[in-house]
């Protein structure tokens, strides 16, 4: 399977319990290399563009406040198969449904403050890289 690089998001349930380091080391050992790393706040605009394609979704308003509630730890990953890992390994969107050994199964509250984004395909894994890094930002 060829390298590939995903988008990663640790957010703002995972700062405010300070278990960043923790999800990283799940991140890592899954062989998936941070070769990008941030800690922003994201502004309304940012998190509204990022989430535009569930802007018709009841949840929209309040997906959208709870990522700028908060700061966030933006993320490049690479990998073989980057993409297909870092959503096994972050496990279910909704936690209840999540895998044992899953980012999601240990650390996420709810379907909402669910820790952790990952980037659902190839194409949407370089749009939303470009959003918050720049080349020269991402070192493999
Ligand atoms: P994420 O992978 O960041 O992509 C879209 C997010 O919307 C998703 O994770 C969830 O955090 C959030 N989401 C999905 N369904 C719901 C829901 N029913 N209520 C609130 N948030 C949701």
């Amino acid at each position: 399977m060829a390298i590939e690089r995903t988008f990663s998001i640790l957010k703002p349930d995972a700062t405010e319990r300070n278990i960043t380091g923790a999800i990283n080391a799940l991140i890592e050992k899954a062989g998936l290399r941070i070769v990008a790393q941030k800690r922003i706040r994201m502004t309304r605009d940012q998190a509204e563009t990022f989430y535009a394609v569930h802007k018709e979704r009841p949840f929209f308003g309040e997906l959208v406040d709870f990522m700028i509630s908060g700061p966030v730890v933006v993320q490049v990953l690479e990998g073989e198969g980057a993409i297909a890992k870092y959503r096994d390994v972050m496990g279910a969107t909704d936690p209840s449904k999540a895998a044992d050994g899953t980012i999601r199964k240990a650390h996420a509250k709810s379907i909402g403050e669910n820790s952790v984004h990952g980037s659902d395909a190839a194409e949407t894994a370089k749009i939303e890289i470009a959003q918050f890094f720049s080349g020269n930002e991402i070192v493999g």
